[in-house]
């Protein structure tokens, strides 16, 4: 069964990538907002780039109770918060997927934000209510690639969480995509090593002035 994914923050540049890379393997996608009607024009936007009306634009709690996967594509400051908010739609069938990356630029170079040790997937970890699971993934792929269907991915993309079944059920969504090598990155500790890996690659992006950097595992 293909499960419907919806976006928390589904105005933004890396949910609409996110939305159009699925969309556009079949998977039915919903973008959510607090606003109706910038989810709807979120919506619009990438229906025009895909040439069919297969993205659906709601506000976030319509989304939620329509979808099984949630992908949290807020501001990595703003995920404590939007979850809280949201957290008396969320069901045990729900699987969240964390993006967040905390990070800020220091005269123009990109800093990752320590938080103690631990990734901004595991603090998030810690707000959601009991019994919802967290999989960390899809950091290490930019916006600016995934928004271009003409760009084949052609990247590794490692999936992390402390609960197997949410991470075979993102695993296989994300499997969907075409060139897209999805591999089990183990527990949701390891998210600590992908926001990093995001920065590093955000930070080569700007020193080899490209927009695409991204990482592609070999030998397995
Ligand atoms: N850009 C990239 O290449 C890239 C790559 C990997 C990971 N990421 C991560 O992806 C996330 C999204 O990045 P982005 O640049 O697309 O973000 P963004 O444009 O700054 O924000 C996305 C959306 O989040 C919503 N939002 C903000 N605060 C919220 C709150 N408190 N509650 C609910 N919704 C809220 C807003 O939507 P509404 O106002 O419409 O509700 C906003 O349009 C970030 O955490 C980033 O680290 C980005």
């Amino acid at each position: 069964m293909v499960l419907r994914i919806g976006f928390l923050g589904g105005t933004g540049i890396e949910a609409k990538g996110l939305a159009l890379r699925f969309a556009s393997a079949g998977v039915p996608v919903v973008l959510g907002s607090r606003s109706a009607d910038r989810a709807k024009q979120a919506a619009a936007d990438c229906n025009d780039l895909l040439g069919k009306p297969s993205v659906e634009g709601l506000p976030c709690q319509e989304m939620i109770s329509s979808c099984e996967i949630i992908f949290l594509t807020v501001p990595y400051a703003e995920a404590g918060n939007a979850v809280t908010a949201y957290q008396a739609n969320l069901r045990s069938h729900h699987v969240l997927v964390d993006v967040t990356v905390p990070m800020q630029f220091v005269h123009g170079h990109a800093v990752y934000l320590e938080q103690s040790g631990k990734s901004n997937s595991e603090v998030l970890s810690q707000v959601l209510p009991p019994g919802i699971p967290l999989v960390a993934a899809f950091k290490t792929l930019p916006a600016a690639i995934l928004a271009n269907l003409e760009i084949e991915l052609n990247c590794s993309l490692l999936v992390c969480s402390d609960s197997a079944e949410a991470k075979n059920s993102v695993m296989a969504a994300a499997s969907l995509i075409p060139t897209l090598r999805v591999l089990d990155g183990g527990p949701l500790s390891v998210a600590r090593t992908l926001e990093r890996m995001s920065v590093l690659a955000i930070n080569l992006n700007r020193r080899y002035r490209q927009k695409g950097a991204r990482f592609k595992i070999a030998g397995i």
